[in-house]
């Protein structure tokens, strides 16, 4: 199996290609990783060919040179993230909305029986409110920002392409992932995070929204979970439905830090300081917080059901299983 990874060298992309290389999914023949800034690196202890590229999915034409050595799984992450869709709305509609029109039609000019599975992320946030108390698989996506209209468009994309049989594509509504490791980036919804990993790793932090704030959580490990189970999936079962809401966890902020005491201590979560910020609680009162997940978990996908395991796999994945 060959495989394309856009966006490579994210968060997700960086721990799906470690996934991949230490437990293929397929004999891999070759991985190639793209992301527009910077080549990823390679993942470390790699016995098959890596490739690491530079290249801009807002390109048609470096997507279809990537497109060409006819990938048999690609897995599309290449994104900009919530905060910043809403802020540069011109930067938001090239990279999530032309940026992957360009890897899907790069994919059906190549034809010649070419049907590669196509596995792309896409978030609760193509949900927005009013929200029944629990999304079922039935609620019909209406985004409340740019970036959540970006990914219903390509959630459409994925799925046409798929019913004229130019690929096979499944399409994943990720929960937050949490806690994201490293430095913040500029998904509004990082303050999940910030709240734990901040503290675990030493330093204080400012919680910018009511401890009341209710949200779907699953780990990074369940992430690359979900996208493994995605490119292997017996794709019949979803018909002309090719997007799924993931499952996940609904915890309240108070829910974190009262798990993050357990694990970790009362000095550890005194590190933690409430500063409302009206805008990042505006922004926060809006998203979708429990969702039954009942078609996704029926084809298979699973996530943590308590936010301890998902601390516990912040610490033994990013802290070497040792807390400070
Ligand atoms: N992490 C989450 O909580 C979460 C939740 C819902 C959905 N998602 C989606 O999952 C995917 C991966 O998320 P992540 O957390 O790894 O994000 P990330 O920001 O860490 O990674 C995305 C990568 O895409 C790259 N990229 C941006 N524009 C590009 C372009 N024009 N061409 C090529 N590469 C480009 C970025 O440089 C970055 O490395 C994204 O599509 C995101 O929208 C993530």
């Amino acid at each position: 199996m060959k495989a394309l990874i856009l966006g490579g060298g994210g968060m997700l992309g960086r721990k799906l290609a470690e996934s991949l290389v230490a437990d293929p999914i397929a004999p891999l023949e070759r991985l190639t990783l793209v992301d527009a800034f910077a080549a990823p690196a390679p993942p470390a202890g790699a016995t098959m060919p890596v490739d690491c590229v530079t290249a801009d999915i807002t390109d048609p034409a470096a997507v279809r040179a990537l497109i060409e050595p006819r990938p048999d799984l690609v897995v599309h992450l290449a994104a900009v993230v919530s905060g910043e869709a809403e802020t540069d709305l011109e930067k938001g509609y090239a990279i999530n909305l032309d940026g992957t029109r360009n890897v899907l039609d790069a994919i059906r000019l190549v034809g010649d029986g070419y049907h590669p599975r196509v596995v792309f992320t896409s978030s609760i946030a193509v949900f927005g409110a009013p929200f029944p108390e629990i999304i079922d698989d039935e609620f019909i996506p209406q985004p409340l920002t740019s970036y959540g209209a970006q990914k219903v468009m390509g959630e459409m994309l994925l799925s046409d392409y798929s019913r004229r049989g130019i690929l096979d594509g499944v399409g994943l509504r990720l929960p937050s992932i949490c806690v994201r490791p490293g430095a913040a980036n500029k998904a509004a919804s990082g303050l999940f995070s910030n709240i734990i990993r901040e503290p675990l790793t030493g330093h204080d932090v400012v919680l910018p929204a009511p401890r009341s704030t209710r949200h779907w959580f699953a780990s990074p490990r369940s992430a690359v979970g979900f996208l493994r189970r995605a490119a292997t999936m017996d794709t019949t079962p979803l018909g002309a439905r090719r997007c799924l809401n993931m499952p996940g966890l609904s915890a309240t902020i108070q829910d974190e830090i009262d798990a993050l005491g357990r694990i970790a201590g009362p000095d550890c979560v005194a590190r933690i300081h409430d500063e409302p910020d009206e805008l990042i609680m505006s922004i926060v009162a809006g998203w979708p917080s429990n969702f039954t997940a009942a078609r996704a978990r029926s084809l298979g996908f699973a996530a943590e059901s308590s936010f301890d395991e998902i601390i516990r796999v912040f610490v033994e994945d990013e802290l070497g299983g040792v807390l400070p």
